[in-house]
């Protein structure tokens, strides 16, 4: 494991006229680590993506991939630099086959050999993995909302990322669809493969995360272990508002009245996980 952080951005920032969508973010990803990141609506974390992987420039600050400065680069730079992403709104090639979509990634991703064979070959290797290969002869507006989710997935994969940027893939689906999307996230991880996930699915980020980032209106809420960043009342009541963060105290209160009664029973302190659970639902 090098000591070299894959990602690290320092006081990166983005303003759109007077709203600064991101606001001095500075944060390292060690190898090998899975980052979730989450926050509320409009919090900056798509714009966050955004600016890692060159499809915005910020306005200040820095972005280095391995300790190589590449803030403000063109897309395919940082995807050289073996970083991909996926895309909360999907973006298949209308006009190709499932196949050829992640076969382009492959052809000119940074092992592409120009030969169109060979990346069809990897092309359903990594539709396997995704779990959609028999899906490969069709046209990409054909697919339900999870398998296009899975499709912009196998496109990332194809550009064989070390670090990879997830933006809500798993967004819009059923929970009995949820799992393999995570499972699939667990086998890179074994591989590996550092992975940022912004998801707003807070099971998902519970399953996966090693560490997770809050951003809120663009700024660094807070970093830290997942459980303890998902009990954090701040965090409860920037993500969940006012009212499951008075929920939440409820539930605590209630928790320790139980726990001073004379047999008491054990209650856990409640997160925003249960929170979001009892009130908001998974795809909240
Ligand atoms: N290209 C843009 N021009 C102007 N404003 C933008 C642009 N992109 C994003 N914003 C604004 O920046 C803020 C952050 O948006 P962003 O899409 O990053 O939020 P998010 O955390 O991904 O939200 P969500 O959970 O809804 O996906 C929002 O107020 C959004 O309207
Ligand atoms: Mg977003």
């Amino acid at each position: 494991m090098s000591a070299v952080p894959v990602l690290e951005t320092r006081g990166l920032g983005i303003r759109f006229g007077g709203l600064k969508a991101v606001d001095d973010v500075s944060l390292s990803v060690p190898e090998g680590l899975t980052l979730g990141v989450i926050g509320p609506n409009g919090a900056g974390k798509s714009t966050f993506i955004n600016l890692v992987t060159g499809h915005l420039k910020p306005t200040s600050g820095t972005v280095l991939v391995d300790g190589r400065d590449l803030t403000g680069v063109k897309p395919w730079v940082i995807a050289k630099a073996r970083v991909a992403r996926t895309f909360q709104i999907v973006k298949p090639f209308r006009g190709m086959t499932v196949r050829e979509n992640v076969a382009v990634g492959v052809l000119y991703g940074p092992d592409g050999t120009g030969r169109m064979s060979t990346a069809l070959k990897q092309a359903d290797e990594i539709l396997a993995e995704v779990g959609i290969f028999e899906l490969g002869d069709r046209p990409p507006g054909e697919l339900s909302v999870a398998d296009a989710r899975r499709l912009e997935f196998a496109k990332a994969l194809a550009l064989k990322p070390r670090l990879l940027l997830l933006d809500e893939v798993m967004a819009g689906l059923r929970p009995g669809e949820i799992e393999p999307s995570l499972q699939l996230i667990r086998d890179l991880k074994a591989r590996g493969m550092t992975i940022i996930v912004v998801e707003h699915v807070m099971k998902a980020i519970l399953a996966v995360s090693d560490e997770v980032l809050v951003l809120n209106a663009g700024q660094r809420l807070m970093l830290g272990p997942p459980r303890e960043v998902l009990s954090d009342p701040q965090v409860i009541e920037a993500y969940l508002g006012h009212k499951y963060a008075t929920r939440a105290a409820q539930l605590s209160e209630a928790a320790s009245a139980a726990l001073a009664a004379p047999t008491p029973t054990p209650t856990p302190t409640p997160n925003a996980v249960d929170i979001a659970e009892e009130e908001v639902g998974p795809d909240a």
